[in-house]
């Protein structure tokens, strides 16, 4: 089997990615290499790195990273010591020095070899020429992103005028609410295709059908990211039954920005939620949502705002799980490989599929 596919990037001519491409543990490798270590991902927040030597790990992928604050400079490198291959950190916490977790070497927060011990006798052993691995690491607002192999164009480049979009729902000024994950039996491209059309919203999304606009739903596709507009249904009565009040708010739209390969950052009345998806294996993903708010609750697990807000968030990702673990099983059946784009409503199924399609082939 070719691992290289047709692809049209004419979408009225399109058929949609092989099913090959969503079940065989290949591709998952090659992504790994061709897509995820080469672009920007989401590894943490800024609040978690204010003081030099704070510092909080992440993986991406069969990589395990450390970020770290290191006076006014950030600074990430590969979790992996230079000795054999043990830890430097552990999860997160503050600390003047990374000091491995198997046999004690330590590394400045620069990353140089500062110690290592009985090491005596060995030849061409020069630890201050020794450094932990860099990664890029860049940010915006409260993000931190990092890039694997260095080769990324810069951070601010990729989201061109994002900030500007969003920057009349203040998210520069939100703050960390909560997290939950998911792990779903899908591959992560399902998640994803699923994440940025709008079109499955009147079948798998009854309930937040009837807070959106569906006719005014929008996808504008970017070099690198997509945007999807879904206004607010105007209120005609009374707002008792609805989940979202566009008379609460400034900006009666709701915008899920979607950054290539697999950041979504939705943006809502005074609220942000990102959602990264991490394929776990090429059936396996798991997702991971924070919220941030601008005005954040003591508890918002005892806050009404927050559960009601938190319980149809569930409803919505309970009815895409489902729907998402189905299609998974069946791309493995025998008879079906491709499919077809609607034109009017999968522009940023089809844009996912040919960024993907430039960076695998
Ligand atoms: S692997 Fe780090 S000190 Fe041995
Ligand atoms: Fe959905």
């Amino acid at each position: 089997m070719p691992l290289v596919f047709p692809f049209d990037p004419n979408i009225a001519r399109a058929s949609t990615i092989p099913a090959r491409l969503y079940n065989d543990p290949v591709y998952l490798e090659l992504e790994r290499e061709r897509v995820f270590a080469h672009s920007w991902q989401l590894v943490g927040r800024v609040d978690q790195v204010l003081e030099t030597g704070q510092y909080f790990t992440a993986e991406i992928g069969n990589d395990a990273i450390v970020i770290l604050r290191d006076g006014t400079s950030l600074r990430g490198f590969y979790n992996i010591c230079l000795h054999r291959a043990g830890p430097v950190a552990y999860g997160c916490g503050k600390r003047q020095t990374l000091q491995c977790k198997y046999h004690g070497w330590t590394y400045t927060l620069d990353g140089t070899l500062l110690r290592a011990p009985e090491m005596e006798g060995v030849e061409n052993f020069r630890p201050n020429e020794m450094h932990l691995i860099p990664v890029l690491v860049a940010t915006w607002g409260p993000f931190v992103f990092a890039n694997l192999d260095g080769k990324a164009p810069p951070l601010l480049e990729v989201l061109e005028d994002i900030p500007r979009r969003v920057a009349p729902f203040r998210c520069e000024e939100m703050r960390y609410v909560l997290r939950k994950e998911w792990d779903l039996a899908c591959n992560w491209k399902v998640y994803v295709d699923n994440y940025l059309e709008g079109y499955h919203l009147p079948v798998v999304h009854p309930g937040l059908h009837k807070e959106l606009d569906y006719d005014q739903y929008a996808v504008e596709p970017h070099r690198y990211f997509s945007i999807q507009h879904a206004p607010l249904r105007p209120v005609h009565g009374s707002t008792r039954n609805r989940r979202y009040d566009p008379n609460e708010t400034d900006v009666a739209e709701a915008v899920y920005v979607w950054l290539f390969p697999n950041v979504m950052m939705n943006v809502y009345m005074g609220q942000m939620q990102t959602n990264v998806v991490l394929p776990l294996a090429h059936d396996r993903t798991k997702v991971i949502f924070e919220w941030f708010a601008t005005d954040v609750p003591e508890n918002p697990a005892a806050d009404a705002k927050w559960s009601r807000l938190l319980e149809f968030s569930d409803e919505i990702q309970a009815e895409d799980i489902e729907i998402c673990e189905v299609v998974q099983r069946n791309l493995r059946s025998r008879v079906y490989d491709r499919g077809r784009y609607s034109a009017a409503r999968e522009n940023g199924v089809h844009h996912f599929h040919s960024l993907l399609h430039e960076f695998l082939t």
